[in-house]
């Protein structure tokens, strides 16, 4: 079995989904459940006994002891994180706890683990550490994209809190010879996306008649990776990634942020022939230190490992659109009172 941690968010629940449809081996999720994780996303598999959920925190070692020690994985997962660039910017603690010190805390229990199982089992362990580009800070317009060998330069609470739990990693491998992996992902988008980040908060505004708020002038570029193909990355790392190596992600779809507000405009006036999104657009105030470009270079992972993504940005940003227009409810229960005081506190200083 494996070990998934974080996997009641975004990426996390994508992730298990997608696990079962291809394996029948068993799943442990520790998730804590913070405003990020949602159990609604692993509705369809509630009742499925190849899922045990755990209520938990990475960093909890009396639990994780015994989680390792009871199920006996023979990987692990590692996606618990705090995520989101401007909540690192309002609050970095909790950044800077899970992120930096949960991860910390876990390498060490996993270290105990790993240490104690018998040389067959050493030799195939697999702790692959889930992060981001974020990690290698900003590229200026011409610049080629970040390939495994950039220098960490990141600039925001989050992204230096994941680049930490980064060196970590690569520490434990280096000094302990734990067989860790590595992998830094573009922008993700698609199902059971939280509402904060940049494509899910503008399909829900868009529909809720609110405006949608692009920070500074919206030429800021990211990379644009559909999740499910971030989740067979990941698996084809698990299967045959070299222990120590780092892999980028990436689905080579740089858009700058008005071009995706823009794009989800049009679909979504396709459905709704009446309504004119685009006059929604509103310029706010940028967001502090915001970074200009990511760009992955992921011709490793690609001739190595022969991993190439399925979808398009086309059909990844239609598929995403759907699911949203068809989960409603899910949007509605998420819309509670902690995300309302969320989206005051982002956004009531930003109006220009
Ligand atoms: P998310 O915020 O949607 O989910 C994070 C999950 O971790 C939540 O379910 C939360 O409850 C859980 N969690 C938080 N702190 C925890 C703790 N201390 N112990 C146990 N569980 C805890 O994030 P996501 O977008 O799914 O990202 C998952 C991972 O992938 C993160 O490590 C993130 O840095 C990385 N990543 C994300 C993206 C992206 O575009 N979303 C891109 C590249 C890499
Ligand atoms: P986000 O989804 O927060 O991801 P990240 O900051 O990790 O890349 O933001 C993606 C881009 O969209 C980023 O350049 C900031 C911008 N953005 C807006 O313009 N308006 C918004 O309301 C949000 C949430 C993001």
């Amino acid at each position: 079995m494996i070990l998934v941690t974080g996997g009641a968010g975004f990426i996390g629940s994508n992730f298990v989904l997608d696990w079962f449809k291809q394996s029948d081996e068993d799943v442990v999720n520790l998730d804590l459940l913070t405003y990020a994780g949602n159990l609604q996303n692993l509705a369809t598999i509630a009742n499925d006994p190849r899922h045990n959920f755990i209520q938990g925190n990475i960093g909890d070692i009396v639990l994780v002891k015994k989680i390792l020690a009871q199920y006996q994985p023979r990987a692990i997962i590692n996606l618990a994180a705090e995520s989101h660039v401007d909540r690192s910017i309002h609050g970095p603690e909790d950044f800077i706890q899970t992120n930096i010190l949960g991860t910390f805390r876990l390498l060490e229990t996993v270290r105990a683990y790993w240490n104690d199982l018998d040389e067959m089992r050493k030799k195939t362990f697999r702790f692959l550490h889930v992060s981001t580009d974020e990690v290698y800070g900003s590229l200026s317009a011409k610049a080629p994209a970040f390939t495994e060998m950039h220098r960490y330069e990141p600039s925001s609470p989050y992204s230096a809190s994941k680049a930490s739990s980064d060196h970590l990693v690569h520490a434990y491998h280096h000094t302990y010879g734990l067989p860790v992996l590595t992998t830094n992902c573009s922008n993700n988008y698609g199902p059971f996306q939280f509402p904060e980040k940049l494509i899910p908060l503008m399909i829900v505004n868009a529909l809720a008649g609110k405006p949608l708020p692009i920070y500074g002038d919206g030429l800021q570029i990211r990379d644009w990776l559909y999740v499910t193909d971030h989740c067979s990355a990941i698996r084809r790392v698990l299967a045959a990634g070299n222990p120590g190596e780092t892999y980028n992600i990436g689905g080579w779809n740089e858009k700058p942020n008005i071009e995706i507000v823009n794009a989800i405009c049009t679909l979504l006036e396709e459905t709704h022939p009446q309504s004119n999104f685009h006059d929604q657009i509103t310029y706010v105030q940028d967001r502090p230190g915001h970074d200009v470009r990511y760009a992955i270079d992921a011709r490793k992972i690609e001739r190595e490992l022969d991993w190439k993504p399925l979808e398009t940005f086309d059909t990844g940003i239609r598929k995403t659109i759907q699911w949203y227009l068809d989960h409603k409810s899910w949007i509605t229960d998420i819309q509670k009172g902690t995300y309302r005081e969320w989206i005051e506190q982002n956004y009531a200083e930003r109006s220009k």
